[in-house]
């Protein structure tokens, strides 16, 4: 989502409009700004993108030199125009914009419900300009600290109320938020591009700050209270620079954004004591998963290599047999569907034709379908019985990266939700692996720091032609996806192939100088995968291995990933493979984020 606020003396509608226009890129389901006009507080807003918004304003103009706005990517409920942003409260004297996941968002409701509050939307947005209302007392900065304080989750807002016409309230709390410093005039924007136009003076807010902007000046304070001072940052970034956020490539931005979509995909589905998965969306009773009898899950591209992994992670846990399928052949091979059977489609976009054809197949047959996707009220979520929403936010890039991750997440909440509710594991197992989970974000981020390792190896590995990633269990699942990005962005040829399976024929073209990228994260498979490595090497082959930290493994180069339980690894292991992909591909001077003959949503058969 994108976030935009202006308080001066201008007339704020078309500063708002022009700042979300430069946000669309982050989110585009549904749009709306606040202003303060001579009738008060009052809010336009619309699903669709912002030329519906535009339109409504035509003839409905907002006037006012103070206003808040919006772009949505949805996260709770479907685009609409009551889950459009600004939210207000019943009385329309608050009103709020929100970027992140409130976490308790339904007990808060409930208890706002209680003491006579209305909602009109489904979103977590809505609770937060209700509480901010249910917590006032003259002073809007007190207000919106203790509502802050109820909340728990991700966030940045921005508040108004009619009380205070003057003053506009911006928090920051691992969502990010920056503040625009003008002259009689200031901003805020979750993005810098919002905000560019006007000014390249800006605060950065750190996690758990907030400012309080008025005409005139910014004041800088942590939700607790204590008044703080920051340095301004200058922003010398053009716009296109601004909207990666300062990276090359979109690809880029969103290989490093895996650490915060860890962290959102899980939040709010994790319990408060960490020993089990909260899947609240899943309608799915006890019953009716202890009557499934098999699983089949269908997928495109990136999104079925995520349901590889899948597989293994719902069959360890919940002891279910699971079939994979690629959508476009699960159709036309008459799959075995019967009441008991469960689909699983996975799909990014959520628009895929082949995936959403295959749902529609699934249901026809008497399947229950549940959706694992990036993009609420796409296709593939309204159809589907049930939904899990991977919070990755919008990824631009036709590469994914993000949203596989996070769909490794989502298999992992799900498996542990199914072992969970069928027995199949104990109940400190699980609180094991959670906790196991919760430590990925920063493992990545360990990762991350090493990309430049990476780029020397890619530039090397540019000057092939073809090249091999080999693996055994989940690591060959993660060496497939690992060779389609390759493939996908830096035109080299590459074939993935089960490291046992070598011998059988691939080991032919095995010749001196070919390189073969290794995995090795599986300590029952670790013996074997090294006999297959021996294979390659004794023939030539210059061999990069993955290892987990601490393994001894004779090869050319070595790249240890920090080590996690073995069902968990792929969350990791993928992440150089990524990076390689995209070094590689920048090192022959492709397009990185748009290669050629490939499209982000491919929405024909
Ligand atoms: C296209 C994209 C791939 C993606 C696949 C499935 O081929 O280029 O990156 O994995 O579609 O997309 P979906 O949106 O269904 O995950």
């Amino acid at each position: 989502c994108g976030i935009v606020g202006y308080i001066g003396k201008r007339d704020s509608q078309q500063i708002l409009i022009d700042g979300l226009k430069k946000l669309e890129y982050r989110g585009y389901d549904s749009a709306g700004i606040a202003v303060f006009t001579h009738n008060g507080l009052e809010v336009r807003k619309s699903k669709g993108r912002l030329a519906v918004l535009e339109e409504k304003l035509i003839g409905d103009a907002l006037h006012g030199s103070v206003g808040i706005g919006h772009t949505r990517w949805a996260t709770h409920g479907k685009p609409s125009d009551e889950n459009s942003h600004p939210h207000t409260d019943n009385t329309h004297k608050f009103s709020v914009v929100h970027n992140g996941i409130i976490e308790n968002y339904l007990d808060l409701k409930d208890e706002l419900v209680a003491k006579g509050h209305h909602f009109l939307s489904e979103t977590d947005t809505e609770v937060i300009s209700h509480l901010v209302a249910d917590e006032y007392d003259g002073d809007i900065v007190q207000a919106v600290q203790r509502a802050v304080k109820r909340m728990r989750g991700a966030f940045a807002l921005g508040v108004l109320t009619e009380f205070e016409p003057d003053r506009l309230v911006a928090v920051r709390y691992a969502s990010p938020l920056v503040i625009g410093i003008g002259e009689g005039e200031n901003f805020i924007g979750s993005d810098i591009p919002a905000i560019l136009e006007h000014t390249r003076n800006v605060y950065i807010l750190d996690d758990g700050e907030m400012a309080i902007l008025t005409n005139h000046s910014v004041e800088l304070r942590t939700i607790n209270g204590e008044i703080i001072s920051k340095e301004i940052f200058h922003v010398d970034w053009d716009l296109v620079t601004a909207e990666k956020a300062g990276f090359d490539h979109f690809m880029l931005k969103e290989i490093y954004e895996q650490p915060k979509a860890y962290r959102d995909t899980m939040m709010g589905r994790i319990s408060a004591d960490g020993r089990s998965v909260e899947l609240k969306e899943i309608g799915m009773t006890p019953e009716q998963i202890r009557s499934i009898r098999n699983i089949q899950i269908v997928a495109c591209g990136t999104a079925y290599h995520a349901g590889m992994v899948g597989k293994t992670i719902i069959e360890s846990l919940a002891r279910i047999p699971v079939e994979i399928d690629v959508a476009s052949e699960y159709r036309y091979r008459s799959p075995i569907i019967t009441p008991e059977t469960l689909v699983i489609v996975v799909s990014q976009s959520g628009e895929t034709a082949d995936t959403l054809a295959a749902l529609r197949e699934a249901k026809r047959c008497g399947a229950r379908v549940l959706a694992i996707t990036n993009v609420v009220g796409s296709s593939v979520s309204r159809e589907a019985n049930d939904v899990i929403i991977t919070q990755a936010g919008p990824e631009i890039a036709v590469a994914s990266t993000k949203a596989y991750t996070s769909q490794l997440i989502a298999f992992m909440l799900y498996g542990l939700f199914l072992a969970d509710t069928l027995a199949t594991r104990e109940k400190d197992w699980i609180a094991d692996v959670l906790a196991s989970m919760q430590k990925l974000p920063d493992q990545v981020e360990m990762i991350l720091e090493r990309a430049q390792v990476l780029k020397q190896v890619a530039e090397s590995l540019a000057k092939h032609n073809n090249l091999f990633f080999i693996g055994r269990g989940v690591d060959f699942a993660v060496a497939q996806e690992g060779s389609l990005k390759l493939k996908e962005i830096s035109y080299i040829h590459s074939e993935a192939y089960p490291a046992g399976e070598l011998k059988h024929g691939t080991l032919a073209l095995i010749e001196e100088g070919i390189p073969v990228v290794a995995l090795i994260t599986q300590e029952d498979l670790y013996e074997k995968t090294l006999s297959n490595i021996k294979e390659v090497k004794a023939r030539g082959a210059h061999v990069l291995g993955l290892v987990n930290e601490g393994s001894e493994v004779e090869v050319d180069e070595l790249f240890a990933i920090p080590c996690t339980l073995p069902l968990l690894s792929p969350a990791l292991s993928v992440v150089p493979l990524q990076l390689l992909a995209y070094y590689a591909s920048l090192a022959r001077g492709n397009d990185v984020d748009k290669p050629r003959n490939l499209a982000k949503s491919v929405t024909v058969e």
